[in-house]
């Protein structure tokens, strides 16, 4: 199966990419995961990506794009995957085109994750991650066992440096300008598929499953 999951910024993708690959088994591919990753590995693309996402923007599409078609050329994407937060905007859909008709692929469903705007700020700025293996916590909606610690490994939970409240309110704006032109993009393809993020984080997996299994 070949998704893409689609929603703004704190919507809920990472937590919902997590449980889909848990039990579909297909590569989450976050693009936001692998511009991390190079930060922290201080590579080129982290240097470049880091001057864009400290500041709430995107990275420029000549290197998302990039990343991510050498990403989904490897062996374990032929099976399936599962891409999250890629595309952010029509030229890096038309670009995906592109690169899954290369592949041989196609796209099966494009989940939209739709949450109201004014519940997002209250996400992003709660949200806690594991530096080790990534997990994703919510002080409020979604906390570990024990305050401030990873239930899988024990890490020390961090704060994502875009999740600082200033960066918040310009990656929410810049979001939300690509996404209608995207949804629309996808709705005339006919791949697109809405579910509603606004409930709890298992609902939210039951009405996917609903959808995809169908
Ligand atoms: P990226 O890492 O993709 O960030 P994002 O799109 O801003 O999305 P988030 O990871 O913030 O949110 P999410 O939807 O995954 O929410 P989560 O599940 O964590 O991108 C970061 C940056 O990289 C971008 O700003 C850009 O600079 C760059 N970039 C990445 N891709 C790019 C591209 N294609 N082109 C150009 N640049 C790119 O949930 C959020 C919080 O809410 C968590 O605390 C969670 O526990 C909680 N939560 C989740 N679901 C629920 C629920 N149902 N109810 C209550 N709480 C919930
Ligand atoms: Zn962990």
């Amino acid at each position: 199966m070949n998704l893409i999951l689609m929603g703004l910024p704190g919507a809920g993708k990472g937590t919902q990419a997590e449980k889909i690959n848990e039990k579909y088994n297909i590569p989450h591919i976050s693009t936001g995961d692998m511009f991390r990753l190079a930060i922290k590995e201080g590579t080129d693309l982290g240097k470049k990506a880091k001057e864009y996402m400290d500041q709430g923007e995107l990275v420029p599409d000549e290197v998302t794009i990039g990343i991510v078609k050498e990403r989904l050329s490897k062996a374990d994407c032929q099976d399936g995957f599962l891409l999250d937060g890629f595309p952010r905007n029509t030229a890096q859909a038309e670009a995906l085109q592109d690169i899954l008709s290369d592949l041989d692929q196609s796209i099966d469903y494009v989940l939209h994750v739709d949450v109201p705007e004014e519940k997002l700020v209250e996400r992003l700025t709660g949200r806690r991650v594991c530096p080790t293996c990534g997990a994703t916590y919510h002080v409020l909606y979604n906390p570990p066992k024990v305050e401030g610690i990873c239930d899988k490994d024990g890490s020390k939970l961090i704060q994502r440096e875009d999740d600082q409240a200033e960066t918040v309110k310009n990656r929410l704006a810049v979001n939300i300008k690509q996404t209608q032109p995207l949804l629309d993009f996808y709705k005339d393809k006919g791949y697109l598929v809405s579910v509603d993020g606004d409930q709890d984080i298992d609902q939210v997996f039951e009405d996917i499953q609903t959808k995809i299994e169908k």
